[in-house]
């Protein structure tokens, strides 16, 4: 895996036509690109549809549509069912997984009309975001980044921080949508990396630097202006990309 200027890895995505695929090798993960603009047909539980009649939002509504379908249709692939049968069920914290035994991890994102799907043997986490206006930088790192995060953020040139920001941000929400614990699970506790020739790293965990080193975190550009990270609680895991 190359990195790229931003001490991003340069993750290239191949198409795979394959119907089905066995699961990712040990360290391996595979990370899926979805466009949610392009038309699928809709492929939902029972559960899922009540939820998506629950969106008042079309955009919102189409996209959790799109982006549940082609997670049914990437499930498919490795466990051989039909997308309509793959049994997803959902934790208390709101992390789905599969009720099925030695099943595959899997996490999914979704922003702007994209969405990205996770795929590991190991509990895995990851965030898309856009950049979007922000006020009060300041006020969100002093809320929800930890002392050593707000350390380094604050040692940026000004032009340097909104991209700083965007990029921790993804990568804490990996971490918290690894352990399924999400927002809830405390944005403070742990450290990332996010000054701009840092490569993405888990720094610490509760100060503890040995848990954190039993994790691996990648940042990488999917969509043009986009930052993603993934987070998988295995050390040295690679990457894998495939478009749908
Ligand atoms: C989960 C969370 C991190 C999602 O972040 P986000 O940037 O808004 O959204 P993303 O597109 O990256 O991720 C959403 C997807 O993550 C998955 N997800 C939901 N909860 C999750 C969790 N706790 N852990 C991991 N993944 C989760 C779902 O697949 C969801 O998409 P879907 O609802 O369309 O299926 C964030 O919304 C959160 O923490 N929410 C609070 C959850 C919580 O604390 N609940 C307490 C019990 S009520």
């Amino acid at each position: 895996m190359i990195k790229d200027a931003m001490a991003t890895l340069a993750l290239a995505f191949v198409p795979c036509p394959k119907l089905t695929l066995p699961l990712p090798a040990e360290r391996i993960a595979h990370v899926w690109k979805v466009d949610l603009e392009e038309a699928r047909d809709p492929i939902l539980s029972p559960d899922e549809q009540t939820r998506a009649q629950t969106m008042r939002h079309s955009e919102k509504q189409r996209h959790f549509i799109r982006a549940r379908s082609a997670l049914r249709l990437i499930l498919a692939k490795y466990t051989g069912l039909s997308p309509a049968d793959i049994p997803l069920a959902t934790a208390t914290e709101g992390k789905p997984h599969l009720d099925l035994a030695h099943a595959p991890h899997f996490n999914l994102t979704h922003a702007h009309g994209k969405a990205l799907v996770a795929v590991a043997r190991v509990p895995v986490g990851i965030d898309l975001e856009f950049p979007r206006p922000v006020r009060q930088l300041d006020q969100l790192v002093a809320d929800y980044f930890s002392s050593a995060e707000a350390r380094d953020w604050a040692s940026l040139d000004e032009e340097d921080r909104a991209r700083a920001f965007l990029g921790a941000w993804t990568r804490k929400e990996a971490f918290l949508k690894a352990t399924g614990e999400g927002i809830a699970g405390g944005l403070h506790r742990f450290d990332v990396s996010l000054l701009p020739d840092e490569e993405a790293r888990l720094k610490a965990i509760d100060g503890d630097v040995q848990a954190a080193a039993s994790w691996t975190l990648h940042a990488f550009t999917p969509f043009e202006n986009a930052q993603a990270a993934i987070c998988l609680a295995a050390p040295n895991m690679s990457l894998l990309g495939f478009t749908l």
